[in-house]
């Protein structure tokens, strides 16, 4: 899929930070904002992919570069703040978008050992993130998009503990829509249905079939019947953050090719 199949360019100067940008959704949104003008700061804690990501950027001419981040652990947050300050004195764009999903049903305990990796990396992490860039976004305004998912909206069996922390994204999103929007900045949510992403297929043992075997695959959760590619997420991200977006705020944008149910699984 094309990184900007309409040729605009809406992020001229604009400087942008996407957490998780080495992978999947994240690193389609750097690849789309970098495709629009934007400077875009990788902040990720998988370096290779991260440099990866940033190369592919700069080969095609764009501006990028990586910070490394491990959104679990806040000395980490702040010391890849502190790097951002260093080389810029002003954001206009943040997507919260770094998390890991676990599962584990209620019944037995199995979330228990997940629980405080993921709400530190998931939730945790991108306040203390927000917190801690703020200052830098509050100089000439901007947006910040948050991801949720259809997960907080659903509920799944085994997955309480990731739809759960998505569904108080849905709320921060809104917090941080009436607390930040005196500074001129807008604060929205994408809830993507399920999308075709290392999340998915990065851990399988056979990775590459894995994937392929979901672009191929027929769901009756959606109207659409398929799963998204990511970069149809970054489009719908790229255009919240853009200034054609410029009366929406605190709302959570659903990204799932017409979701109504669940799938087997997921
Ligand atoms: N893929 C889906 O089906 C789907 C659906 C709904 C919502 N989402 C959400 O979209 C976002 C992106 O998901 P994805 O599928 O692209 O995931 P992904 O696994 O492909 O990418 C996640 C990125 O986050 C990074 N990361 C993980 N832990 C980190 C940490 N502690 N500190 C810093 N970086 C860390 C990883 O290195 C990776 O680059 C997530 O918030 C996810 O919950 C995904």
């Amino acid at each position: 899929m094309q990184t900007n199949p309409l040729g605009t360019i809406r992020f001229t100067d604009k400087t942008a930070l996407i957490t998780g940008g080495a992978s999947g959704i994240g690193r389609a949104t750097a690849n789309r904002l970098a495709s629009e003008g934007a400077h875009v700061i990788i902040a990720d804690n998988n370096a290779e992919m991260a440099q990866q990501a940033v190369a592919e950027i700069q080969e095609t001419g764009g501006k990028a570069l990586y910070i490394g981040i491990d959104l679990a652990d806040d000395e980490s947050v702040r010391a890849a703040v502190h790097a951002v300050t260093e080389k810029f004195s002003t954001l206009h764009i943040l997507v919260n978008n770094a998390a890991i999903l676990r599962t584990g049903k209620i019944e037995n305990g199995a979330w228990l050992p997940n629980w405080d990796l993921e709400t530190a990396t998931g939730l945790r992490g991108w306040v203390l993130t927000t917190q801690l860039l703020l200052p830098l976004l509050k100089n000439e305004g901007g947006a910040i998009v948050n991801l949720s998912s259809e997960g907080g909206f659903l509920g799944r069996p085994g997955q309480w503990v990731y739809d759960a922390i998505k569904a108080a994204l849905v709320s921060v999103t809104k917090t941080m829509a009436y607390e930040f929007i005196e500074y001129g900045i807008r604060v929205n949510a994408v809830a993507p249905g399920w999308i075709v992403t290392e999340m998915h297929f990065g851990g399988t043992a056979d990775p590459v079939a894995r994937k392929k075997e979901l672009e191929e695959l027929s769901i009756s959760s959606c109207i659409m019947k398929r799963l998204a590619a990511p970069e149809e997420i970054a489009a719908a991200i790229t255009f919240l953050l853009s200034d054609d977006a410029s009366y929406i705020t605190g709302q959570t944008i659903h990204v799932d090719g017409g979701r109504w149910g669940m799938s087997v699984g997921h």
